[in-house]
């Protein structure tokens, strides 16, 4: 049996589009690599696309960047380890929330910033897979996520927002809620602002800001980590990057 008659098969343009850029960066994967396994709906496909070539013999071992990646490699027979174990891996593919030209991106649509970005960062290459709306001239139009420690998170949030001044960057600021309207909850047990920016100014000189604020955990500005793309558009594949 080919490994493709075991994967998803979506039925929108969209979802379509998503499967294509993830099982083009499934090509990129070799026997025995140690791989990062991103979040969200695009890097959903290429979890399942690997677990169809696992189920054919392919040997791999993964880190997964959210609770609901781990349930869903485990219930493809993924062998999973953490990165205290691995230490480094060979690859990671994750989607994003917006790129630009340069690779940077933001991320944590999905609220798994913080661990994306600690796999991203053990990882010696990182490959974007999205649709081609991702793509921006500047960073900015999705709100950006900025992931902090509950204890006084309204002062924190105070205190971001000075930040976000600081660097040029003033704009709203809401708490992340939950489907039941409770505060949304990150896998490391944290709250998220999402920061409405409009365009960024200064993408580094913010991400700098940020981190030195007291009670911010991470902010979703993937500075230097990514080294390809994959888009997928109506017209086909645009890569990025050295693949
Ligand atoms: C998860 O926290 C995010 O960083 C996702 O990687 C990002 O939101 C992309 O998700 P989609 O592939 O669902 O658009």
């Amino acid at each position: 049996m080919s490994w493709k008659s075991r994967i998803l098969q979506p039925d929108t343009a969209v979802e379509q589009m998503k499967q294509k850029a993830a099982l083009r960066a499934l090509e990129e994967v070799r026997d025995g690599m140690k791989l990062g396994l991103g979040t969200g709906s695009t890097a959903r496909y290429f979890v399942d696309g690997l677990g169809a070539q696992v189920a054919e013999g392919l040997n791999v071992v993964c880190v997964p960047t959210s609770e609901a990646t781990r349930a869903q490699a485990e219930g493809l027979g993924i062998a999973l380890a953490s990165l205290d174990e691995l230490q480094r891996l060979d690859l990671t593919v994750d989607g994003a929330d917006e790129l630009d030209a340069q690779l940077r991106l933001v991320k944590g649509g999905g609220g798994a910033l913080l661990r994306e970005k600690i796999v991203a960062a053990a990882s010696d290459k990182m490959i974007v897979i999205a649709d081609d709306t991702k793509l921006v001239d500047r960073l900015g139009a999705f709100d950006l996520p900025v992931e902090v420690n509950i204890f006084s998170h309204g002062a924190t949030a105070a205190a971001i927002g000075v930040a976000l001044a600081a660097t040029g960057n003033a704009g709203d600021m809401v708490l992340r809620l939950s489907s039941s309207d409770s505060p949304f909850i990150t896998d490391g047990g944290h709250y998220i602002y999402d920061c409405a920016l409009g365009t960024i100014n200064d993408v580094e000189a913010l991400a700098q800001a940020l981190l030195n604020v007291p009670g911010v955990v991470e902010h979703g500005l993937f500075l230097g980590y990514a080294t390809a793309a994959v888009l997928a558009g109506t017209v086909g594949l645009q890569e990025m990057g050295q693949l």
